[in-house]
């Protein structure tokens, strides 16, 4: 792999903790927090992807509330406008994952521009970059919102591109996302996979050209890859 003139990451997941609403679930629906942040997630995905494949593009808070009530409604729990309310203002509120601050801190010093693509909205994006206070590591917040496709289409990919003015085969690609690090590197970018579940990556007839467990790693194979060069 050749050196990478920039890092573009997936948002959701990859530097914020999709689950860390489960907290907040937990608090109106006791021990059940796990349970449903995971299936919110699952259906959050599948709308995004239905609604590409349908043609019809709506926003990913609107994706998000629409899963949280499928969710509520799957489980027989009941979901009043508060509670729903309150647990998609806690979407635009998700925590990183405990090492990204750092690794976000140590990839900067590499001298590298910094960015996220993201299938939120530009206000999903906004509000949770800005809400946990890392704003100031990122070059450019790219959105789909100005393509009005969701993530794994290419389109969302080649606004990388164009935002960065760089080649795809310069823009090293991170997701925790299989189904997003495999659209990617079809796509032609230099994929790293964050794999902290230890997860099997999806069978899509591409292969991410790094692995790590955590964003820790990432500096080192980047400042590697540059020293490589
Ligand atoms: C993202 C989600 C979908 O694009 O992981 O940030």
């Amino acid at each position: 792999m050749k050196p990478v003139k920039a890092v573009v990451f997936d948002l959701y997941g990859t530097l914020y903790d999709v689950h860390s609403v489960a907290r907040q679930c937990s608090g109106f629906y006791p021990g059940r927090g796990l349970e449903i942040s995971a299936m919110w997630r699952q259906k959050q995905l599948e709308y995004t992807w239905l609604r590409t494949l349908m043609g019809q593009y709506l926003s990913f808070e609107a994706a998000t509330e629409d899963a949280l009530v499928f969710t509520c409604r799957q489980l027989k729990l009941a979901l009043d406008d508060k509670t729903r309310a309150t647990l998609c203002d806690a979407y635009l509120h998700l925590q990183p994952h405990p090492e990204v601050p750092a690794a976000l801190s140590a990839l900067q010093r590499c001298g590298l521009p910094l960015a996220i693509l993201s299938n939120g909205s530009v206000h999903s994006i906004d509000s949770v970059v800005g809400n946990s206070g890392l704003r100031h590591h990122f070059a450019e917040l790219i959105s789909v919102d100005s393509v009005r496709l969701f993530k794994p289409h290419t389109k969302v990919y080649e606004l990388a591109e164009t935002r960065l003015g760089l080649h795809r085969s310069d823009i090293l690609f991170v997701s925790s996302n299989a189904w997003d690090a495999a659209g990617a590197r079809h796509f032609g970018f230099p994929v790293c996979w964050i794999n902290r579940a230890g997860n099997s990556f999806d069978e899509l007839g591409v292969q991410p050209d790094m692995t790590a467990t955590s964003m820790d790693a990432l500096p080192g194979l980047v400042d590697r890859q540059a020293g490589a060069a």
